[in-house]
This record gives C-alpha cells, structure tokens and sequence, in this order.
C-alpha cells in the first residue's frame, strides 16, 4: 500500500465543542469556521439550541452562526447528548451556574458513562443533581444556583472534568483552583477563557480561575483535530511507499503527545508549525513509512495520548518487541470499555495484547492481521482497525464502520483517496 498526498482532517472536537458552548454564552453572534460537523459537535449544537442559541446548520465548508443571549434559557424537553462525554459534562459546568433544572441523557454508551466526577465537585460549588435510576450515569437532573468558590483535587486528569469546573467559575463568578494528579490534560478551555479576560495562573502543579472577563461574541477559525490527524499519520507510517502531508492541524503540546511517542518508535515525521490561531499552534504533519520498534508510554504522557491509544496500539501490534501504555485505566469509560476492547480485538486479528493491572501490553508481529473486530459503536476503535487493515494481505472485518462519523465525518472516504495498492 502507497499513502500519499496532501489531506486535511475536519475541525478539531475538543475545540469545536468549547467554541459553541462559549457563543451561546455570549450576547449576540459569533462565527466559527471550520467547526467540525461530526454526530458529537452535531450533539452540542441540538441542546445549545434546545437552551436558547439560535445556532446555523453545521455543514462542512460553511462558518457556522452562533447567536447568544448572554445566558442559557430553561428548556422543558430532556436534553440529548447523544455519544457525547464532553457535550454533557461542560454543559454540566455551564447549567451549574444557571437557576433551572435541566434534565441530561445519552446514547446507551454514554448513558454508562460516569457523571459523578462532575457531579460531585459541582455539588461542592452549590448545584444540586438527581440520578435517574443509573448511578453515576445519565440521565440525571441538575438544578444550578448561585455557587461557591471551590478548591479541589481532581481524582484523574481530565479535561472534561477540569473544563467543567472552569465553566461553573465563569458563569458563577467564582474563584476555582484545581489540581491534575499526573500529567496536564488539554488546554484549550483555559487558552479560551484567557482570551476573554478570564485570569487562569498555574503554580505548584495547581490551576487558579479568577472571576473578572466577559465572554463577547468572536469569530474563531478552528483548526483540524491532530486526534483524527493520528488515524491518517498511522495508515502513513505503515505504508510501503508514499509521502502524506496533513495540513492545517492543531499542534497543542497537550494534544500532539503521539507524535514523540512514533519518533521513539521509529517513525519520520516532520512538523512544520504556520500559524497561531486564537493562541493554538496549527501546522503540518509530513510522514512516511517506518519500521516501528517498541516503546513505553508513561503515565504522565497518557493525558496528551489519550485518545490516540487505540491507533498507537493497533501500530505497536506492528512495532519489533513488547509496547507497555502505563495507567491508562481511564481508557475503561471512554466510548466504550477501550482498554479491554483494544486487546480483544488485537487478540482477535493475531496479536498479543494484554491487560495488565491498568496496563496495556501489545507485543508486535508481521503476520497480516486477519479477524473479526467487535467496534461497541466506538469511533476510535472503529478507526483504529480499518487503519490496521491497510497492511498488505490484511483481512479485518469491522462490525460497525459508520461510528466513525462521531468524529470524522467520511473517514473512510479520506483514508480511501490518500491510501492506493502500490502494485497497481
Ligand atoms: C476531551 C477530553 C478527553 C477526551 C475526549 C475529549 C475534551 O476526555 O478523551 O475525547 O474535549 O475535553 P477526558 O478529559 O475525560 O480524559
């Protein structure tokens, strides 16, 4: 297989989602471009709407508008986050600091998904919750008020749940500190709300949020997401042939951790950094095919490749020797069960792979993979696997493919035109 090109990769998630929670905060209307039109950006959308935002069609190549009334109003229907985790636990944050109650739900997946890291530090700040039969999940009812100050040790570094906590200060108007236990998770809540005057210091490992900026209408260019770029830079890295460029991609530090983790293993890649939009670094990613060798993932690099270990997984499964990911338990309330799943599934094209207390272990080999992948509707894994599946004499049959579409919209559409039999 030859993977070559030049590709874009659709709007960053983690952005997209701030971007439009954050204009239905402001007064007036705000334009963001190159949002992601993905189900899970679809998601936040549909309830900002239900809450009062008069937000335009998402549609790829179009700015969407994002009308704000400078505070959420009351909405008499459940709110429907679909698959989303970000979606449901930064509007917890927004909804905590609004006097109404307002009732979540999901998807199945997200349904199981747990709340309480959420809901238990913004019960500290003043909102009271009601769990609707799923403890620690959705749906559930959150009743916002006035809050309090709040001080707190986050149990896992989350982004989610630091990005909640943040937006309950900012519409509360209180002060919050807050600390990640390992590793800093991404960053771009606080880039956002230094941008509207919000003061955020960092010191001794602790986050300070102080009251005192105002969130006005903008205009944001959101830049392709480096999680959906690390799909297409692995089906490079296992080409035989070929040179792809991915442009215009986020370059945050607490996002690109894949990309040092592939260097150690072996792979070329090149980083060329254009631009800085709205304080995020966005360039290009050059690859080309390597052999892989084996490495080890941190505990403290896991938050920035948190979502990319699914693919860094299913390359390791190619890498000379035995990759160990350290402590990444986390991957267990993700979309779905990932850490088991990624063994499961490695295990069932031919690898080795196993679960080792909170570890991950997966030894590599050149036997072309061949099996049945069970996805449980997990995009990233999804993904991961039809990227596996581009290796020569690969024979891997993927249960659910469209679930890509949480994320990346015509995935498979992408990786078909960059990826073409180099014997032809
Ligand atoms: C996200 C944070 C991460 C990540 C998710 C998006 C965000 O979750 O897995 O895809 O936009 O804040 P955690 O912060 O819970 O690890």
């Amino acid at each position: 297989m030859k993977v070559a090109g030049r590709v874009r990769v659709p709007g960053d998630k983690s952005i997209t989602h701030r971007a439009l929670l954050l204009a239905a905060m402001a007064r007036g209307t705000s334009h963001v471009g190159g949002a992601l039109t993905s189900l899970d950006a679809r998601s936040t959308a549909r309830v900002l709407r239900q809450l009062g935002a008069a937000i335009s069609p998402l549609r790829p190549d179009t700015v969407v508008t994002a009308k704000g009334a400078g505070r959420l109003r009351r909405s008499e229907r459940t709110l429907d986050c679909g698959n989303s985790g970000t979606t449901t636990r930064l509007l917890l944050g927004l909804l905590a600091g609004h006097r109404f109650a307002a009732t979540l739900t999901g998807d199945a997946s997200l349904r199981r998904r747990p709340m309480r890291r959420v809901t238990g530090p913004l019960g500290r700040m003043g909102a009271r919750f009601t769990e609707h039969g799923n403890a620690d999940g959705l749906p559930l009812t959150i009743r916002g008020g006035v809050l309090q100050p709040l001080r707190y040790e986050m149990p896992v570094s989350s982004a989610q749940i630091k990005s909640s906590l943040l937006l309950a200060g900012m519409v509360g108007g209180v002060e919050v500190g807050l600390r990640e236990p390992h590793g800093r998770s991404r960053d771009h809540t606080e880039r956002m709300l230094r941008a509207f005057g919000y003061e955020i210091a960092e010191q001794d490992g602790w986050i300070h949020f102080r009251p005192g900026g105002t969130i006005v209408p903008f205009d944001l260019q959101v830049p392709g997401d480096p999680s959906s770029a690390a799909f297409l830079v692995g089906a490079a890295v296992l080409a035989e042939a070929g040179e792809l460029a991915v442009t215009g991609v986020g370059l945050n530090p607490t996002r690109t951790g894949f990309l040092p983790v592939l260097q150690r293993m072996g792979a070329r890649i090149e980083v060329e950094e254009v631009e800085s939009r709205v304080g995020e670094p966005v360039g290009d990613l050059i690859v080309g095919p390597a052999a892989l060798r084996a490495t080890s993932v941190s505990a403290a690099e896991v938050p920035a490749v948190i979502d990319e270990i699914p693919i860094l997984a299913a390359l390791a499964s190619r890498a000379e020797g035995t990759t160990v990911f350290h402590d990444v338990g986390e991957l267990r309330v993700k979309e779905s069960d990932r850490l088991a799943l990624i063994a499961e599934n490695l295990r069932a094209v031919g690898s080795r792979a196993d679960v080792v207390g909170d570890d991950l272990h997966v030894t590599g080999g050149d036997a072309p993979p061949r099996g049945a992948v069970r996805t449980a509707g997990d995009h990233r894994l999804a993904m991961a696997f039809k990227v596996l599946g581009t290796l020569p004499g690969a024979r891997i049959r993927i249960d659910d493919l469209a679930c890509a579409e949480v994320s990346f919209p015509d995935f498979t559409g992408t990786l078909r035109r960059i990826a073409a039999d180099s014997r032809a």
